[in-house]
């Protein structure tokens, strides 16, 4: 049984002056029974972070980072470290975003580098894959999640935790989500890639989670697959009651 996880991307939004609003109004909706049984992951803006940590540690949520280099260290303006995640306390971090890829030049490349040095950190890498629309309606969405996973399964031989997210770009912010039946064919795809990589036992317990227009309304749908252990869930988490609810839908599951 793999614990589920309900991340939340922030991606550029919430300023650091509403993190206090944020985390009261998640505190005064979780269930605490619900939340035991579930990993809960937000991930401010890098500036946020410090101040995210300390308010976040004391509800019991994990605090991610939306990124991480490949080096500890130089002149890489813009970049934060895993040593410097470390130091602060956050042991997550979000590699390979489409967003990253889309708009700042990451490709599978830099994706294999970045997991890479996390790994070797001890940090546990949130890596994004997912293929686009085009992609998907000229049949290569298999190609193009086995290119992406064959860029960062081998740096996750033999090392710790690391968790994919599937997120088809497609569906992400575009209110059209994969429907649940869609999303479990390409988790099982991903875990059997996992499985013929990395051996039975990693893929058995490796969480694979889907993003892409997830919100409280249609989570539980995608929790019922097999494969489907947890959301990566993008606007719905913008307001605290909100994520809150998506985590006791999460632990609601399990209470029996
Ligand atoms: P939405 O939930 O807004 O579609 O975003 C998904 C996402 O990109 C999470 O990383």
């Amino acid at each position: 049984m793999r614990r589920p996880v309900i991340a939340g991307n922030w991606k550029m939004n919430i300023l650091p002056s509403e993190l206090e609003a944020y985390f009261s109004a998640y505190a005064s909706t979780v269930s605490e029974q619900c939340a035991d049984f579930v990993d809960k992951v937000v991930a401010p803006p890098t500036s946020h972070l410090f101040i995210a940590q300390s308010i976040a540690s004391k509800l019991g949520v994990i605090i991610s980072s939306q990124n991480v280099h490949w080096e500890d260290s130089g002149a890489f303006t813009g970049e934060v470290s895993s040593k410097m995640l470390l130091d602060l306390g956050i042991q997550y971090a979000i590699i390979g975003h489409s967003e990253r890829r889309q708009f700042f030049g990451e490709t599978n490349r830099t994706v294999g580098g970045r997991v890479a040095n996390a790994m070797k950190a001890n940090l546990i890498p949130i890596i994004c894959i997912g293929e686009t629309e085009e992609e998907r309606e000229s049949g290569l969405t298999e190609k193009i999640l086995v290119g992406q996973l064959e860029s960062f399964l081998n740096e996750c031989e033999g090392q710790g935790d690391f968790i994919i997210a599937y997120e088809p770009v497609w569906a992400i912010g575009t209110g059209k989500s994969a429907t649940a039946e869609t999303a479990q064919e390409t988790h099982e795809l991903i875990r059997s890639k996992l499985s013929e990589t990395l051996g039975r036992n990693v893929a058995d317990r490796t969480r694979i989670l889907y993003g892409g227009s997830v919100k409280p309304s249609n989570l539980k749908e995608y929790l019922e697959q097999n494969d489907i252990d947890g959301g990566l869930v993008g606007g719905a988490s913008l307001k605290g009651d909100t994520f809150a609810q998506m985590v006791n839908i999460a632990g609601e599951g399990l209470l029996n």
